[in-house]
């Protein structure tokens, strides 16, 4: 196999790992934001679709020749994700939580512009069709996300107050 190919699917495979662990990431911060429900809802909802990604890009790597691995290999993104997951704190549980996973959806964005334009390189075009689709669904949340911040602030701020202090603040 060429070295393209073989990085390629070595890519692919840390691509793997990162969904697994965004899966995690979101299922993690939503159960710790019932004070939001808007936002608990969508982060389960993009869980969901974090592990319809992970089983797209697994049925891209076993087409490829390659396999899942147990543990991520220490090569190209597997760095990257490494910084950005230790970056996180489990206590978030709220504006801060947006904050990771919206720095953590630029991660998988940057990453699956990569696996794009590599599939395209080496002439993979079922990979890089579902790279797209994954893509896109990355960018909506990440747009989405970006739309919240304010309402989302707000409503963590209320919540921090308590509804005695939100009363007073909203009376004239
Ligand atoms: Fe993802």
């Amino acid at each position: 196999m060429k070295a393209s190919e073989q990085n390629l699917t070595d890519w692919l495979r840390e691509a793997h790992a990162m969904e697994e662990h965004a899966e995690r990431m979101l299922t993690g911060a939503a159960a710790r934001l019932g004070h939001c429900p808007r936002l608990q809802e969508r982060l389960q909802l993009h869980a969901c679709e974090s592990r319809q990604q992970g089983r797209l890009l697994r049925e891209c790597i076993e087409r490829r020749g390659g396999s899942v691995p147990w543990a991520m290999p220490a090569v190209a993104l597997a760095e990257p994700v490494a910084q950005c997951a230790s970056g996180l704190r489990v206590s978030d549980a709220g504006a801060e939580a947006v904050l990771s996973v919206y720095a953590f959806k630029h991660l998988e964005i940057g990453s699956y512009r990569m696996l794009q334009s590599g599939a395209h390189q080496v002439g993979d075009t079922q990979t890089q069709q579902v790279c797209e689709r994954i893509l896109a669904q990355e960018r909506a949340m990440a747009d989405w996300l970006f739309g919240q911040i304010p309402a989302i602030t707000q409503e963590f701020l209320q919540h921090a107050d308590g509804p005695a202090e939100t009363a007073h603040q909203a009376a004239p």
